[in-house]
């Protein structure tokens, strides 16, 4: 309570934020923490984790890497900027989101997630580095991350739905149902591939790093088995999308889906293959993150509700600025 109105009292003393500003924050949120996800996979396979061993500075008394920290301390030193951007969004976004005229509870509640989430990610950190990079917790680690990404995904399209309220026709809802499957199918498959990890070469960066102790073939093979299922389901979705009256955006980001489900699997393919060589496993890190977002994204432009938009009398008629009037789902528009 106290905090609480701390907080609030802090944001009193800041300007006024337009809801422009608060959506280029959102967007912002959605690449870093998309971001941090690749920059943090890379440290840890290429085995960085020290490449700066000192905290701020690199190492040697200098900010930036150089010398014999030259390769691995870029890699660590380029995931701390990262990491730092992430740290200052994180506290600007809730002090932003009290600053929106009018205030959006759903969206501070949103914002305020992102920051309880960004120091449970500081602290569950520590504490892998603290048990010498146990698969579990590098496994959380990852999957805190995809928690984080939902929380500033929702933040950031509904902040966009109340900037272009008239862009919400509503879909079916057995498709609306089926995108939530698909999602939740989504995060099974993320999950079985923490275990494929967590049970082979690449779960931390030495071979005293105790693994989970699954046979890595078959853990692969049923995180294969959920992926293809997810196959499956995105092509059927990009079929309905198109033989049902969606948005566009529904339709526009099935093909996104599409495309990155395709390349996932090929990836994933090709590094079971060819022995998970450490190039392969990125790209698989980056395409899971990229798929992840798509998918929710999908899945909320078709759980949008019905909107038209109406002309009301008062300053929001006089400035042109059209007036959202939610209508239940099943209203002719
Ligand atoms: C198409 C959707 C897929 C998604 C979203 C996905 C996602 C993931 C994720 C999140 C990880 C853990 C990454 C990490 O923590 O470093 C992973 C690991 C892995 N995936 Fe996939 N995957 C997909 C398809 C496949 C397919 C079709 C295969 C084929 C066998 C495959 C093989 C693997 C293997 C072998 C690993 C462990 C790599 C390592 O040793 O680090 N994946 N996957």
């Amino acid at each position: 309570m106290g905090r609480r109105f701390g907080l609030r009292f802090q944001a009193m003393n800041l300007p006024q934020v337009s809801l422009q500003t608060f959506r280029r924050l959102t967007l912002l949120g959605v690449v870093l923490l998309g971001l941090i996800v690749v920059t943090g996979g890379v440290v840890r396979l290429t085995s960085s984790g020290l490449g700066c061993p000192t905290w701020p500075q690199c190492a040697d008394g200098s900010l930036v890497p150089h010398g014999r920290y030259a390769v691995h301390g870029a890699v660590e030193f380029g995931n701390r900027l990262v990491s730092a951007a992430v740290g200052v969004l994180m506290l600007v976004l809730p002090l932003a989101s009290l600053r929106l005229s009018p205030r959006r509870r759903d969206l501070t509640l949103l914002s305020l997630g992102l920051w309880v989430g960004f120091l449970g990610q500081a602290v569950l950190g520590g504490l892998t580095v603290l048990f010498k990079l146990n698969p579990g917790l590098v496994a959380g680690h990852f999957l805190l991350s995809m928690v984080l990404l939902l929380d500033v995904v929702v933040l950031d399209v509904r902040t966009a739905r109340l900037l272009h309220p008239s862009m919400r026709p509503a879909s079916p809802r057995w498709l609306a149902w089926l995108a939530r499957f698909l999602a939740l199918v989504a995060a099974v498959v993320l999950v079985l591939g923490t275990i494929a990890t967590g049970s082979g070469p690449h779960s931390g960066d030495s071979s005293d790093v105790v693994r989970f102790g699954f046979n890595v073939r078959d853990v692969a093979q049923v995180h294969a088995d959920a992926a293809m299922l997810l196959v499956g389901l995105v092509a059927a979705m990009a079929f309905a999308v198109r033989a049902q009256d969606v948005p566009g955006q529904a339709r526009r980001e099935s093909i996104w889906l599409v495309v990155t489900v395709v390349g996932q699997a090929g990836i994933g393919f090709a590094q079971y293959f060819l022995g998970v060589p450490v190039g392969l496993v990125g790209l698989h890190v980056a395409g899971a993150t990229l798929l992840w977002i798509f998918s929710l994204r999908l899945m909320l432009a078709l759980s949008a509700p019905r909107v038209v938009t109406v002309s009301l009398p008062g300053p929001a008629a006089q400035t042109g600025a059209p007036s959202p009037h939610r209508e239940p789902a099943s209203s002719p528009v």
